[in-house]
């Protein structure tokens, strides 16, 4: 084992033996002779954080990632002494610090180690900027596999890789390139069965090391701030994901026409022409909620403006797509024109809220209006200045939400593609840098965003995207993965990506569909549109420049196909609102990839393409051209194609057939789906029956519906309807059970209850212990009952 002093003379300097300790309730303190003090705080039993300071110095306790919200509190705490050790124990896990080297180890109660320093904490001093770079150093266990890290292009097991994260505007990027638009250094390790996470929150650049350097190490290290992460235990992967979404928070449930089928482009304009659009949606009946207007509408690029050529009457204009049941987007960037013409300039000019250079002058940079300065949205005042700018947009006119963009921030023309590191920013009373502000800049761009565009809806809910990303900010909006490329390897990234973020707290995400640089073939639109209505974010956007992108642009054989998928879309709202609402509620990925699904199974561990929506329905989409189907690995359990209702059992590869009108997808037995009918947008039908597809197995399986008035905030007083159901399947036998809450009541009085694949003819049917004439429930030739919503019981036999 290398010691720590053997290693001082490579440039690190290392803590030495541990001096002191003290206890203050859930924090614990160890510091040693050469000054390093280890602070370990215990979260939740199993979320515990670890911060070290160096010349017995913490910086200001302050981070734009926790959640002020986040549930603290443990069952157990106990500290010991050893001769060698100190050992904290909670509910769930043992801490254990090293007396000589300030090492620590975590292990499970029944003493497997889960995560172990190697060289542990560790510094350089840095003489330019000052302050350290900081940096740690753990053990790679036995077959570790890593995941997460936010929008990563790359091979979903980070194993053997090296990333980094510096919010960076990457137009066109490709596989494996990085940094991209989001910072989100948190990760999950999975070995031996058991999963653990690790974020590191520091929003200086970060990096992190997945065993590439050295094979049995996994480090990271941050060029300024403080050391200072959290481990959280799982052991399953979903519960770490949660644990570290509680911890930097989950969003609002979002309207649910958020969640229907967007169209943007840059740009649509005039007038006329989204009024086109917006009427061949009708005509070709292709459901959509949303249309974007990006820059062009605006006045010369200036934020907050119009351009009255193009849109005379944008107020008009809205409310009259509103009639037609389109939601209007719009685009706001960080960037202000410089123009003392300009109020929205002149106001952020008198009141000092621009970003300044260290000797003073504001900071400038070149976007789409040419010259522009930067409001510090790191500044609370700046961020309220800025939240009520939206007022006009929402309250008068009538916006219904806006998409922020080019907050990294962008800045054109420069080789580090961003604002100069020195930079000024207040950092809510904590003055720094751009080194250390780059990376929260977009968020709390659209963190100001958000807190106006939820004050001037209300009393609706708000809808807000954000390009750029920093941990914590799915607490404020959804977001995207940026300038895409239509190409097959950009359908794989964009999988890739989508599961990833999922997994790391953040589930409400999309690509741009179809690519946003160049232009997709009708085959690849189609083959991204099947993907794309599984992402929670879904929505087309391309840069417009090289032809349309619409449904309909690409033939009807095209159109006939994208119709169905984004009608399925809309058919599964009532599913895909209820994974949001435990996404919102208990931190669920959204997305899974089968190693979610199923981390004991080591055959998932290294799998990209196939992922779960949700917790029942499994997807993997087609990314070659010409396909008439793929292979891919079904997940261990019963499955049902969905397509042809065969059952197939898991844990093996297998050839499915999809040709260009399918995706490969399958249920899982034992599933009840809800289904909406097909609906043009959200809320243009009242939803007059509620379909149940129910996939019959042997045995048991639970399933949920969550329903409420689809926006507002009554569901927070209760006004919701969940209906969680246990099914249970015997030879010739399924028994049904429903249990109600909430105080939401339904549009519709019944199910449409479809059975798939029942193994026997239907002989009897007792609703509520009382046997039901067949004919009565109409028991269709196809297997479907009509049923009151409110049963408790559904009791099937057959023969
Ligand atoms: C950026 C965005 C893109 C947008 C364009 C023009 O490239 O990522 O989505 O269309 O700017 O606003």
């Amino acid at each position: 084992m290398i010691t720590n002093t053997e290693l001082e003379y490579k440039g690190n300097l290392y803590p030495n033996h541990i001096v002191e300790y003290i206890r203050d309730k859930d924090k614990f303190y160890f510091t040693t002779d050469n000054g390093v003090i280890l602070e370990i705080t215990v979260i939740q039993d199993r979320t515990i954080r670890f911060r070290y300071a160096t010349e017995h110095t913490f910086q200001p306790d302050f981070s734009y990632a926790i959640d002020p919200d986040a549930r603290r509190g443990y069952n157990r705490l106990d500290i010991v002494e050893t001769k060698t050790e100190y050992i904290i124990e909670t509910a769930k896990v043992q801490v254990l610090v090293d007396k000589k080297t300030l090492r620590t180890q975590i292990s499970d109660l029944e003493g497997n180690i889960i995560n172990e320093d190697e060289l542990g904490f560790h510094w350089e001093e840095n003489y330019e900027y000052g302050g350290n770079t900081v940096k740690m150093g753990k053990i790679t266990q036995n077959s570790e596999s890593y995941y997460g890290m936010g929008d990563k292009a790359t091979h979903s097991n980070l194993k053997g890789k090296r990333v980094s994260n510096w919010v960076t505007d990457q137009y066109a990027y490709g596989k494996d390139q990085d940094p991209l638009y989001k910072a989100i250094p948190f990760y999950i390790g999975l070995h031996g069965g058991q999963a653990y996470g690790i974020f590191f929150d520091n929003s200086f650049k970060t990096h992190f090391d997945f065993a590439h350097e050295r094979r049995n190490t996994t480090s990271y290290w941050a060029d300024g701030g403080d050391m200072d992460y959290y481990f959280f235990y799982g052991p399953e992967m979903y519960k770490v994901v949660r644990a570290y979404t509680n911890l930097t928070g989950a969003p609002e449930l979002p309207p649910l026409w958020a969640l229907g089928y967007h169209q943007s482009k840059w740009s649509y304009f005039p007038e006329s022409q989204v009024k086109e659009l917006a009427q061949t949606f009708r005509d070709e009946k292709i459901p959509c909620d949303a249309i974007y207007l990006d820059i062009d509408y605006m006045d010369g690029f200036r934020c907050f403006t119009w351009d009255k050529t193009k849109f005379p009457d944008p107020k008009r204009m809205i409310a009259e797509l509103e009639e037609d049941g389109f939601k209007t987007v719009i685009m706001i960037d960080p960037g202000i024109k410089i123009d003392k013409e300009y109020s929205v300039y002149q106001e952020a000019l008198k009141n000092d809220y621009f970003c300044k250079r260290a000797d003073g002058p504001n900071m400038k940079g070149k976007v789409w209006p040419g010259e522009c300065n930067f409001p510090d949205f790191t500044n609370p005042e700046v961020r309220e200045w800025w939240a009520n700018l939206y007022k006009e947009f929402m309250v008068e006119m009538g916006v219904h939400a806006v998409w922020n963009d080019m907050n990294e921030p962008a800045v054109m023309e420069v080789p580090t593609k961003t604002a100069p590191l020195d930079t000024r920013h207040n950092y809510d009373g904590h003055p720094c840098s751009h080194r250390k502000a780059h990376n929260v800049y977009g968020m709390q761009m659209v963190r100001a965003t958000y807190e106006g565009v939820k004050k001037y809806v209300y009393p609706k809910r708000p809808m807000v995207i954000t390009r750029a990303a920093y941990a914590g900010t799915q607490r404020f909006s959804s977001t995207w993965t940026g300038d895409n490329v239509a190409t097959w390897e950009h359908l794989w990234i964009a999988n890739v990506q989508m599961q990833r973020m999922c997994m790391s707290g953040y589930s409400f995400v999309g690509s741009d569909i179809g690519g946003f640089a160049e232009q997709p073939n009708g085959e690849l639109f189609a083959r991204w549109i099947q993907i794309g209505i599984f992402h929670p974010f879904c929505r087309v956007h391309s840069s417009g420049d090289h032809g349309d992108q619409e449904p309909w642009s690409f033939g009807t054989e095209i159109t006939d196909i994208v119709r169905k998928f984004i009608e399925l879309r809309y058919q599964l709202l009532p599913y895909l609102y209820t994974m949001f609402w435990r996404y919102t509620r208990e931190g669920r990925p959204m997305l899974q990839p089968i190693v979610c699904f199923d981390q004991k199974d080591t055959q998932t561990h290294f799998r990209t393409d196939e992922f779960i929506f949700g917790e029942q329905i499994l997807v993997c989409p087609v990314q070659e051209p010409n396909a008439q189907g793929r292979r891919m690995y079904i997940p261990k359990g019963n499955w049902y194609n969905y397509w042809n209702d065969e059952m197939i059992g898991g844990g093996k590869e297998k050839w499915v057939v999809a040709g260009i009108d399918k995706i490969p997808m399958f249920i899982k037995a034992g599933a009840m789906i809800p289904k909406y009918p097909v609906q043009q947008y959200v809320g243009e039908k009242v939803i007059k029956e509620l379909v149940l597809d129910v996939y019959y197995t042997k045995g048991a399986e639970n399933s949920m519906v969550y329903e409420d008035a689809n926006d507002g905030y009554a569901y927070e007083n209760g006004k919701y309807s969940l209906r969680n159901f246990k099914l249970l399947g015997k030879e010739k036998e399924l028994i049904i059970q429903q249990f109600k809450d909430g105080s939401f009541i339904t549009t519709y009085e019944t199910f449409k209850i479809q059975l798939h694949g029942l193994p026997f003819k239907i002989k009897s049917v007792e609703v509520d212990n009382e046997k039901v004439d067949l004919e009565a429930i109409k028991l269709n030739g196809d297997n479907s009952i009509e049923v009151f919503k409110d049963f408790t019981q559904l009791h099937i036999t057959g023969e």
